[in-house]
């Protein structure tokens, strides 16, 4: 058992890994600001857990905060989710996204290294690949951001391999999520974008609640079997599970290990639309817009390293994926 503070923990995927590490016997901690989060969270994390877990509403950009809440209890690890993730919004303003991703976790850093906290999970993406030439794409694959989002996950990851290189830190694990979706099971906890969607499942979830009119989709003349784009879709309480391990490991070993979490087959939106479809028994009205600028045709990866390294490979089905991220849109549609 390890006492962990989860960065951004009330989020999409910090609460859905909140769930996994206590029902594994880990003791956690939340630090969120809530600029993208519901104060529901915490609640609801104690109702499917039946733990009090504590949160701190902190900024990881007031490095005397976070310092007082590890002078407060000792933590092992981190595992650091905190930071802004829209693509669009990272180019139409570039310094906030220095400002929240870049300098939110040389903050942190710095608390950790006073506190003498040496390991770090972070969550990293697959956007970090831009444009990739070949998929599946393994660890190994070149490194090139097209977008400002991108640039701060790649100059997060050198910060943090630097502490390691340098022995500020032991051991950081660089988690390279492909396409999170999904829900817990209770339907309690989910994705909640504020505004309009930008990932394409919580757009699906809007138009079968009549919230939205019809998917767009972009572009289908890709060089793939349907024309439209493929991506590699993963249930969230897969990667919350992979977080466990992730951290589990961090405590026994040492060095930087970038590691992609996906389930290693690509599903075209045409497939992951059928398969929604299929599932809740609701038709999806749609229409072809022109490509996006930036889209790749094709991007899944190559999970082989989370296997040998993590002993993680992602169990559930586009099915479970559809099915529980509409009973979260379904019930939480009365709460939001
Ligand atoms: N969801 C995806 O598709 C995806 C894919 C690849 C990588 N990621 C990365 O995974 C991480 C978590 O993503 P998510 O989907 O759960 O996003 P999210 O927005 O649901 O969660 C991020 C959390 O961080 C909090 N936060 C933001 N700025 C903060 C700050 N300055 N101080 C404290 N808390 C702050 C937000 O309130 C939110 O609760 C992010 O780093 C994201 O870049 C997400």
């Amino acid at each position: 058992m390890a006492r962990i503070l989860l960065t951004g923990g009330a989020g999409f995927i910090g609460s859905h890994t909140a769930v996994a590490l206590l029902a594994r016997g880990h003791e956690v901690a939340l630090l969120d600001n809530f600029s993208n989060a519901s104060r529901s969270v915490p609640p609801r994390l104690k109702e499917i857990t039946r733990v009090d877990c504590p949160v701190h509403e902190v900024d990881i950009r007031d490095t005397e905060a976070v310092r007082q809440i590890f002078a407060a209890a000792a933590f092992e690890a981190v595992i650091h989710f905190a930071a802004l993730k829209a693509v669009g919004e990272s180019e139409a303003n570039p310094l906030l996204y220095f400002d929240v991703n870049v300098a939110g976790t040389l903050s942190l850093l710095t608390a950790m290294r006073h506190a003498g906290i040496g390991r770090i999970v972070f969550s990293s993406s697959a956007t970090v690949y831009g444009a990739p030439e070949h998929c599946p794409i393994a660890e190994i694959a070149p490194l090139h951001a097209t977008n400002i989002y991108g640039r701060t996950k790649l100059i997060m990851e050198d910060m943090i391999g630097d502490l390691v290189r340098t022995g500020i830190l032991s051991t950081a694990f660089l988690l390279r999520y492909f396409n999170p979706v999904g829900a817990h099971p209770s339907g309690l906890i989910g994705e909640a974008p504020c505004g309009v969607p930008t990932n394409l499942m919580p757009y699906l979830c809007q138009v079968a609640a009549r919230q939205r009119d019809c998917l767009t989709i972009f572009g289908n003349d890709y060089p793939t079997p349907d024309g439209t784009g493929i991506r590699d879709y993963l249930h969230v309480m897969d990667l919350a599970e992979a977080h466990c391990a992730a951290v589990e490991v961090a405590l026994g070993t040492h060095g930087t290990h970038a590691v992609n979490l996906g389930t290693g087959t690509g599903h075209s939106v045409m497939e992951l639309l059928h398969a929604f479809e299929n599932t809740t028994g609701i038709e999806i009205p749609y229409k072809i817009g022109a490509r996006r600028p930036g889209d790749a045709p094709s991007c899944y990866a190559d999970p082989a390293l989370a296997k040998t390294m993590l002993g993680w490979t992602a169990k559930r089905t586009l099915v479970d994926m559809c099915r529980d991220s509409w009973r979260w849109q379904f019930l939480s549609a009365k709460v939001k």
